[in-house]
Order: structure tokens, then C-alpha cells, then sequence
């Protein structure tokens, strides 16, 4: 990515950042490091289908991208109409949902999908409401193959945060196998990323 485009992308992100702090939840897109470790765990074969909540300025995008076979399917749910209008512009690749996560079912039915074998999520789950947490992470399930993976993306600066724990003891409700992955230090701040398989 050529600085000019760098800069577009922080600009736009930070800018949402500052008017929806809530929603995006986070002051930077996810670096490259990260975004490596989360395309590591969807399929490189076959002809997946694969979700991404969230997108913002598609700092994962690039690397799912980069590692689905030609034949997937990559769409992705982006609530923020600015981030919506920023990727239709620059990742013409992958196919927008502008919608709430937490409509997941009424969102795919629209779109002509029942169900799908990988989520990739970093909406900021843990500045969520645990209803709203529970909710969503239902219809994440839901959504699912039985086979099927989610992973997401949490900082380790609020690991000790209540919310933050109860959000784990909700993967773990919800998912047969959670495991953390080892913290990614290269990142604003410092991630985790959860690998969850075989919902309950
Ligand atoms: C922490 S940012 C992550 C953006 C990007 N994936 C990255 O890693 O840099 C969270 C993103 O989730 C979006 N988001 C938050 N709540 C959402 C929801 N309920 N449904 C869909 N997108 C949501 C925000 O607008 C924002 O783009």
C-alpha cells in the first residue's frame, strides 16, 4: 500500500474513531501482524465461505484476502456507512453488508447465505452490554457450520477488565474449544486473538 493510500486509511478510521468511539472501539485499524495471525486460521483450500464482522477500513481484509482460495466467498457486515463507503472504494474484492452484526440471521438471509465457515470478528465486543454480547455471539453460532471457526481480536490491555472476562466465559459458553493464541505485541495495543471451534 503506497503511503497516500496509508494515510487515507488512518484518516478515515481515526476520524470514525473519534465520532463513534463506541462502536469502533479502537483508536487504530489492526496492524498487519495481527491481521496475519487471524488469516491463518481460514481455510486455503476448497471453496470456503467466510464472514467478516466489522471490517472498518479492512485492515484484515488485505491478509484474508490474500489467503482464501480463488473460489471463496468473502463478504463482510460493517455497520459505519463512512467505512461501508471507504472499502467499497478501495476493496472493490469484497462484497458489504451495511447492517448490525447483531442481525446476523435477517442479514445473510438477504444475502442469499444460510450459513458460513469462518467469522472473523473484531467488533469491540467487550465495550458491548453482556445481553447485547450474548446476543450476538447466538447468532454468530447460528451462523456456523458445525465445522465451522470464529475468531476475533481482543487487547490485552483490558484482559483483566470485567467485561473482558465475562466475554471470555461467554466463548467458552458458547464454543466447545476457545483457545488464545500467543499476544501479538506488534499492535496498537497489544492483541489476542481467540480461535473458537465447534459451537455448543
Ligand atoms: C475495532 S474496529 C476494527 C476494524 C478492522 N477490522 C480492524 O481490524 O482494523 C471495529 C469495527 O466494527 C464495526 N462495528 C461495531 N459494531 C458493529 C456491529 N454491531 N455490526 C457491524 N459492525 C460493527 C465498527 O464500525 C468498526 O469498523
Amino acid at each position: 500500500m503506497s503511503k497516500r493510500a496509508k494515510l487515507h486509511e488512518y484518516r478515515t478510521f481515526v476520524t470514525r474513531a473519534v465520532r463513534q468511539p463506541g462502536t469502533v472501539g479502537a483508536v487504530l485499524p489492526t496492524s498487519e501482524h495481527v491481521a496475519r495471525a487471524v488469516a491463518e486460521v481460514v481455510p486455503a483450500h476448497g471453496t470456503p465461505t467466510v464472514l467478516e464482522l466489522g471490517p472498518g477500513t479492512g485492515a484484515l481484509s488485505g491478509a484474508l484476502h490474500e489467503r482464501l482460495p480463488a473460489g471463496a466467498d468473502h463478504f463482510a457486515v460493517e455497520i459505519d456507512s463512512e467505512m461501508v463507503r471507504y472499502l467499497a472504494a478501495t476493496k472493490p474484492w469484497l462484497e458489504l453488508i451495511e447492517g448490525d452484526a447483531g442481525h446476523l440471521g435477517d442479514l445473510l438471509r438477504t444475502a442469499n447465505r444460510s450459513q458460513v465457515d469462518a467469522v472473523i470478528s473484531s467488533i469491540p465486543w467487550t465495550l458491548l452490554p453482556a445481553d447485547k454480547q450474548r446476543e450476538l455471539l447466538a447468532e454468530v453460532a447460528k451462523a456456523l457450520t458445525p465445522g465451522g471457526v470464529f475468531t476475533t481480536v481482543t487487547y490485552v490491555t483490558t484482559l483483566w477488565r470485567r467485561n473482558t472476562i465475562a466475554f471470555t466465559e461467554l466463548l467458552r459458553e458458547t464454543f466447545e474449544e476457545v483457545l488464545p493464541r500467543s499476544t501479538v505485541w506488534r499492535n496498537v495495543p497489544p492483541a489476542r486473538v481467540y480461535v473458537c471451534r465447534r459451537p455448543r
